[in-house]
C-alpha cells in the first residue's frame, strides 16, 4: 500500500511496523517540511524519556594497534603511516582521575584489536578502574572476542560493550572488510554480549563506500531485531591512507535523518552525537542532539596520543571534543536547548 513519508513518520512514532519501501522513500525525501517533522518527532520522543538530559562518556583510546585490516579505517594493520601507541594501566587510571574530577561517571575503553592486551590484562584494567571508582560504569569497545573473554570482562566488572555491526548486509560487509572477517561472527559476538548481560551498543557508518539505501534499511531492521541499549551512528569519513582514500564521505543530512529514524524506533536507547558527526560539520554535534541523540563522548585520552587515533581524516580531538573543553561543550549543549548531566546514565530499559 502507498504511504507518504508523513504517515511513515507517524507509524514510526506510534510503533506501528513500517515496510522497507516506506523507509526508502523517507530516506530519499528532501522535502524540508517532512524532514523537520521527522526531526521534531524524534526530539519529542527523546524528551518523553530523557527530558533535555545529555549524558557524557569519557573516551579513552588506549591502543591504536589493530590486527584487522578494515578498508575504511585509519588504524588498520597495513597503514604503515600510523604511529602506534599503547597506554599503560597507570596512563589509563590517570585519564580516569582527570575524568572523574571533571564529572565523568562512565569510562569507555576503546582500542584496536590488539593482541598485547590479553584477557588477563583487560580484566586487570577493568578491575582497577572499578576498585577506584565503584560509582562509575566501564564500557569496552575492543572488537570481536571469544565468549569466554567477554564473560571474563563482565565478571571483572565491565558494564557495557560497544561493537558496531558496520553493515547488516553480507555482500556489503565483504566490500568493507577483508575475507577473514565476517558479518556472521560480528552478529554472534553481539548476541553473546547480550546473553552475558552487557548493555550492548551497535551501529554503523552512514555513507560508507558501496552503501545503498537498501543496505541502510537492512541496518535499521537489524537494530530493530538486536534491540541494543546504545546505537552509534556516524558518517563515513575518508582517510587518506586507506584503500578507500578516493571515496567520498557520508553526508550530514543523511546521518541526521538516520539518527531521527532510530530514535523513533528505539525511544529509550542511548544515542551519541558522535565525534564523526562533529568532525564533518562545525555544528554536527548539536544538530545530532536536535535530531534525537542524547549522549556525547568527549576524548579523555592523553593529549599526546590523540592525533594518533586517527580513524579518519581531520578527526576532532580538541575543543568541545576534548574532556578539558567540557565547559565550552556544556555551553554549546545549553545553547542548543539541552543540559549535560553528571550521572552514570544507564539506558532506561
Ligand atoms: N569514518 C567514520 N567512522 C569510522 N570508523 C572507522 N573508520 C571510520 C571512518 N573512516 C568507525 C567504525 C568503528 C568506530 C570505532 O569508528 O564504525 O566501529
Amino acid at each position: 500500500m502507498y504511504q507518504d513519508p508523513t504517515t511513515t513518520i507517524e507509524h514510526l512514532y506510534s510503533g506501528t511496523p513500517v515496510y522497507k519501501h516506506e523507509l526508502i522513500k523517507l530516506l530519499k525525501c528532501d522535502d524540508p517540511y517532512i524532514l523537520e517533522l521527522l526531526r521534531s518527532r524524534a526530539d519529542m520522543v527523546r524528551q518523553e524519556h530523557y527530558g533535555t538530559d545529555v549524558y557524557i562518556r569519557g573516551l579513552i583510546e588506549f591502543t591504536n594497534y589493530c590486527k584487522n585490516n578494515c578498508y575504511y579505517c585509519g588504524i588498520r594493520r597495513d597503514n604503515k603511516d600510523a604511529t602506534r601507541y599503547r597506554l599503560t594501566l597507570e596512563d589509563i587510571l590517570h585519564c580516569c582521575d582527570e575524568g572523574y574530577k571533571l564529572g565523568f561517571r562512565t569510562f569507555v575503553l576503546q582500542g584496536g584489536e590488539d593482541g598485547y592486551f590479553t584477557r588477563d590484562k583487560i580484566c586487570h584494567i577493568i578491575a582497577s578502574i572499578k576498585e577506584k571508582y565503584s560509582d562509575c560504569a566501564v564500557t569496552l569497545s575492543i572488537g570481536e572476542c571469544d565468549m569466554a573473554d567477554y564473560q571474563a570482562f563482565y565478571n571483572a566488572g565491565a558494564d557495557r560493550y560497544l561493537l558496531r555491526h558496520e553493515t547488516a548486509c553480507n555482500e556489503h560487509y565483504s566490500k568493507l572488510h577483508p575475507d577473514n572477517m565476517s558479518l556472521e561472527n560480528r552478529k554472534e559476538c553481539l548476541y553473546n554480549l547480550k546473553s552475558i548481560g552487557f548493555q550492548v551498543g551497535s551501529g554503523f557508518m552512514v555513507g560508507s563506500p558501496f552503501q545503498t539505501l537498501d543496505n541502510l534499511v537492512e541496518d535499521i531492521f537489524f537494530l530493530g531485531k538486536l534491540k541494543p541499549h546504545m546505537i552509534g551512528i556516524g558518517p563515513f569519513i575518508t582517510h587518506k591512507d586507506t584503500p578507500f582514500c578516493n571515496h567520498k564521505s557520508g553526508s550530514l543530512d543523511m546521518t541526521l535523518k538516520v539518527i531521527s529514524i532510530l530514535r523513533l524506533s528505539h525511544p529509550k536507547a542511548l544515542i551519541p552525537a558522535t565525534t564523526a558527526l562533529g568532525s564533518i560539520h562545525p555544528n554536527g554535534r548539536e544538530l545530532g542532539l536536535k535530531a534525537g541523540a542524547n549522549v556525547i563522548m568527549p576524548n579523555l585520552s592523553p593529549a599526546n596520543v590523540r592525533e594518533k587515533y586517527m580513524l579518519y581524516d581531520n578527526k576532532l580531538s580538541t575543543g568541545k571534543e576534548a574532556a578539558e573543553g567540557l565547559e565550552e561543550l556544556c555551553k554549546a549543549v545549553e545553547d542548543a536547548g539541552y543540559k549535560i548531566v553528571v550521572d552514570v546514565g544507564h539506558a532506561k530499559c
